[in-house]
């Protein structure tokens, strides 16, 4: 049973410094999602190891801590349906030889270290992410239609 989701998403270091922003929001707008929040932020160290609290031990968890920090994430939280596991779709797999061409990760990356978007991997998992980075106050999930903002446009005269 598919059901609207939201997602936790960041545009990596990489994908800042190399200006990439406009195309990974593209692609997710295009899908259909709804961006409902979205701000560009340093990762403090809390941060960073609240969010990857999953790596911890691995033999790739400091570079990993390191990189996240290592210039300005945007963190947003997209909305629609499966989107948690659609969003990873549109970014492909984590290495980004193994992606499939067309994803975010294979078009734009060459290996997983520097592999541009993050994307939570469950509903769970977004949730507690989604919690890292925003305030409900900053999440604005509504959306009008053009026909509504021009009744209200109208009405205000
Ligand atoms: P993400 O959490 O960033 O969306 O990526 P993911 O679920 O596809 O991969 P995950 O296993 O959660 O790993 C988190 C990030 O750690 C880096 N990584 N490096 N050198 C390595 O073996 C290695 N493995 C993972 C990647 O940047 C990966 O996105
Ligand atoms: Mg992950």
């Amino acid at each position: 049973m598919r059901s609207e989701e939201r997602t936790f998403v960041a545009i990596k270091p990489d994908g800042v410094q190399r200006g990439l922003i406009g195309e990974v929001l593209k692609r997710f707008e295009l899908k259909g999602y709804k961006v409902t929040a979205l701000k560009m932020l340093t990762v403090s160290d809390q941060q960073a190891r609240a969010h990857y609290a999953e790596h911890e031990g691995k033999p790739f968890y400091p570079r990993l801590i390191r990189y996240i920090q290592s210039g300005p994430i945007v963190a947003m939280v997209v909305e629609g349906y499966n989107a948690v596991a659609g969003v990873r779709h549109l970014m492909g797999s984590t290495d980004p030889d193994k992606a499939e061409v067309g994803t975010i990760r294979a078009d734009f990356a060459q290996v997983m270290e520097y592999n541009v978007v993050h994307g939570s991997d469950s509903v769970e998992s977004a949730e507690r992410e989604i919690k890292i980075y925003f305030g409900e106050d900053e999440i604005f999930a509504e959306r009008k239609c053009m026909s509504e903002l021009v009744t209200e446009y109208l009405d205000a005269d």
